[in-house]
């Protein structure tokens, strides 16, 4: 059965100073959804970009804006994007003091959910809110950087996650996506793929690849991604 993936470039890793040109090439490139990190310097020591970026891009494309929340408190903060385009807003369990209340508010502002566990939160935050929630993402780095190495034993988290879900789908047939953040690249992407994501962040590996000045360079990675899902 061949498996849809879609591939999720994360913008904490392009040029900031042309960051519309780096959004309509890596759109250009074949990849389907744009990551933006949001970080606050206080959920996570790193300090990004804010829903007038979101605004700024939104002209820029019609793929989906996948905005991940790495701020606390989250709700006050969740209308704003909604309002700049969002379609997918996510936010960590640690950074809502009430998490159902969190996910209606994301869906009262008319965009999809999605529930972040870094590497050592537990997966039961999801066992009461299922119905509430359009994907799971799982961190396979600790939040707040992008270019950190995969910690491996997301594999086996993703399973688990993997499990519920499918689960879940068995008994609704509600579907919800489950992403990988952290560490991807060509080399580990098929394993990740086999051990149940369907989402895939990629940061430094696609940002990172070649040279500023070719156009085309994002082509050549992201080909590398689906031929390396290809064989899954
Ligand atoms: C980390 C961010 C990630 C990061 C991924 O806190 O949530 O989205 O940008 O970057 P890479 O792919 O370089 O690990
Ligand atoms: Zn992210």
């Amino acid at each position: 059965m061949s498996k849809q993936f879609r591939i999720a470039p994360s913008i904490l890793s392009a040029n900031f100073a042309k960051l519309g040109q780096e959004i309509t090439d890596v759109i250009a490139s074949g990849a389907d959804i744009i990551h933006f990190d949001v970080m606050d310097n206080h959920y996570v020591p790193n300090l990004t970009i804010g829903p007038l970026v979101c605004q700024a891009i939104r002209p820029l494309t019609e793929a989906i804006i996948d905005v991940h929340l790495m701020v606390k408190p989250v709700d006050r903060i969740i209308p704003d994007f909604a309002k700049a385009g969002a379609n997918i807003i996510t936010f960590h369990p640690e950074g809502s003091e009430h998490i159902d209340r969190s996910l209606s508010l994301v869906r009262d502002q008319g965009c999809k959910t999605g529930l972040v566990f870094n590497p050592a939160t537990p997966l039961d935050y999801l066992d009461h809110v299922m119905d509430k929630i359009d994907m799971v993402l799982l961190m396979s780095v600790n939040p707040g950087f992008g270019g950190q190495k995969f910690i491996m034993q997301a594999l086996e988290k993703l399973k688990l996650a993997r499990a519920k879900i499918d689960a879940y789908t068995e008994k609704t047939g509600r579907e919800i996506w489950l992403e990988i953040d952290g560490g991807v690249n060509v080399q580990n992407i098929a394993d990740i793929a086999r051990a149940g994501a369907d989402t895939f962040v990629a940061g430094s590996a696609l940002f990172g690849a070649g040279k500023d000045s070719d156009p085309h360079r994002y082509d050549t990675i992201v080909a590398e991604l689906r031929a390396a899902l290809a064989k899954v």
